[in-house]
């Protein structure tokens, strides 16, 4: 499973990146404005950093879409436009699949949404399952369905397990063969901690102290 940091901070990215585990970046408007720095330069230096940048089309109408994403994916090669799951967004997608553009479903909160992005020629898909729980749904379960369909079609697309919250997200999203997962930085930050390992460390590192006497 492919590991995404879902954020728009340049050093967020470089920090995670450093670690070497990291294969992209998601972004949407609100991360972006969180930030509130020039849209074109951030996704620039994020994909310096990264091999993948999701970028999302502000537009909501198809000829929009198309001029707004067709300008994104000139940028750089690794922009990866993504499109919100509505029938404009639909036809954007088609389109942007049938000119070699990759594209990033998002908001998917269905089953049926999945389907239809992955019929219009998605590349991947964010179905977001923190909002799901939020509304006491049931997010996982949700990424359960959509790859248990994925194992009886032929589809290519990609399921981008999004809206995380905590490690267990993470991990339940890798049992369940997700193929990427996108992470808040304050939750990927948790992922290489154990009390066990900081306490397993201090004592090995306190016992060679004593070999020095
Ligand atoms: O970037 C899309 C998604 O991950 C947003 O997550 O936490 O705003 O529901 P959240």
């Amino acid at each position: 499973m492919k590991l995404f940091l879902d954020s728009a901070n340049i050093d967020q990215v470089k920090e995670i990146a450093s670690w070497g585990v990291l294969d992209g970046v998601t972004t949407n408007p609100s991360l972006v404005a969180k930030e509130g720095k020039d849209f074109k330069e951030t996704v620039l230096a994020l994909c310096k950093l990264v091999p993948c940048v999701s970028a999302q089309v502000t537009a909501t109408e198809f000829d929009d879409m198309v001029k707004q994403g067709e300008e994104y994916a000139s940028w750089h090669k690794h922009v990866v436009v993504k499109v919100p799951m509505t029938t404009e967004g639909l036809k954007a997608i088609h389109y942007f699949t049938q000119h070699g553009i990759k594209t990033n479903t998002t908001l998917v909160f269905s089953v049926p949404q999945a389907i239809l992005a992955a019929k219009a020629g998605a590349t991947m898909i964010s179905p977001f399952i923190g909002r799901l729980d939020d509304i006491g749904e049931d997010g996982m379960g949700l990424i359960a369905e959509i790859m248990e369909v994925w194992h009886h079609q032929q589809f290519t697309t990609e399921v981008l397990v999004a809206s995380t919250r905590h490690p267990r997200h993470i991990v339940d999203a890798a049992a369940l063969g997700a193929h990427i997962c996108t992470i808040p930085y304050e939750v990927f930050k948790k992922l290489p901690q154990h009390p066990l390992t900081d306490s397993g460390l201090k004592k090995f590192l306190q016992d060679w102290e004593k070999t020095k006497k």
